[in-house]
């Protein structure tokens, strides 16, 4: 993606691996600033995968690929590294594919570095593909929805969700873009705003609980989200707020799609029951910036995932072409 930094426009993926570090934009402080966040091990790695440096099922599971690479160089216990990385963010199906993924490539003998930047190749013409299939369903004038941010930022490059947007934008197609802000951290706003802007889409951000009305207005023809797991049955985790933007697309007739590559399918689990969802700390949702929202001495609670069952969904926009929940299955490798 073109990113201005320091003054230049750059054509850089949210991470990369140079010179024994892994660089990583710094999706904290995106749209306020461009930084590089450096991570020097596998310690500086897991912070940034915990604390969003660094986003995204797919973009996470690159990072700890990475983050194993740059271990194995430096002499470090590969199964120690792997555990920490493994506790970071429990949701993220991509995750666990990446750090099995090295494990096995290590123990096949296959070059660490070779091995972390095929993954990451990989991942990327995936989400290229994503973009070709999903194409198919953006009519010129589609207004599309979508929710938290599944772009370049989140996988490395293209995006998932965003990936057919920015194909049809490239194919000379009129598209807008209803942009969910996605509370608590904002990834539509400060993200997804800040892709679709760069790639000069035409989109407006709404507050979450402003979806449902534009639906009803008749303002929504296609709605595409990410996956941060998906069960063998078609059901699904996404950012919180997924859930019930499939609803009331039911409600309201609008196809619900769900784009993601196969490293994010859990082939161990056949429901959405069984889906790990993270939580993530209160001060997210008590604090909008360094500002406190809420009395002294309130809680909150903070899922950052939901799980929606596969009966919303219109179907799954893979790699491997567009397919019905029930085919999820049959994906299998
Ligand atoms: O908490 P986040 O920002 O990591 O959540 C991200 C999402 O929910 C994305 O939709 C998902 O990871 C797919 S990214 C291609």
């Amino acid at each position: 993606m073109k990113v201005e930094i320091d003054g230049h426009i750059k054509d850089l993926r949210a991470l990369w691996f140079e010179d024994g570090i892994i660089k990583f934009l710094d999706q904290r402080k995106i749209p306020e600033k461009v930084e590089i966040f450096n991570a020097k091990d596998y310690n500086d790695v897991a912070f940034a995968i915990k604390d969003m440096v660094v986003r995204g099922a797919p973009a996470i599971g690159v990072s700890a690929a990475y983050g194993i690479a740059q271990a194995v160089l430096q002499g470090k216990d590969i199964k120690k590294v792997s555990e920490v990385l493994k506790l970071t963010r429990p949701t993220a199906h991509d995750l666990f594919f990446a750090v099995d993924y090295m494990l096995k490539k290590i123990d096949e003998g296959e070059d660490p570095i070779k091995a972390s930047e095929n993954y990451a190749e990989d991942i990327v013409e995936r989400a290229r593909k994503i973009g070709e299939y999903g194409n198919s369903l953006i009519k010129d004038n589609s207004r599309i929805m979508t929710h938290c941010n599944a772009g370049a930022l989140a996988v490395l490059d293209w995006g998932t969700a965003l990936a057919p947007m920015r194909y049809a934008k490239r194919e000379g197609k009129n598209i807008f873009v209803w942009v969910d802000e996605t509370r608590p951290r904002l990834q539509g706003a400060r993200l997804t705003s800040w892709e679709l802007k760069q790639e000069g889409i035409d989109h407006k951000i709404i507050a979450d609980n402003a979806s449902g009305f534009i639906m009803q207005q008749g303002k929504v023809d296609l709605i595409i989200v990410g996956a941060d797991r998906i069960a063998l049955n078609g059901d699904f985790a996404n950012k919180i707020g997924t859930y019930e933007k499939a609803v009331l697309a039911k409600e309201n007739g609008i196809p619900f799609y769900v784009a993601a590559p196969m490293s994010t399918i859990d082939k161990s689990i056949e429901s959405g029951k069984k889906i790990p969802i993270e939580e993530r700390s209160q001060d997210e949702v008590l604090y909008a910036g360094s500002c406190r929202i809420a009395p002294e001495g309130v809680k909150a609670y903070n899922p950052a995932f939901d799980v929606t069952p596969s009966k919303y969904v219109e179907g799954f926009i893979t790699e491997y072409g567009i397919i019905k929940p029930n085919k999820i299955k049959d994906l299998l490798w």
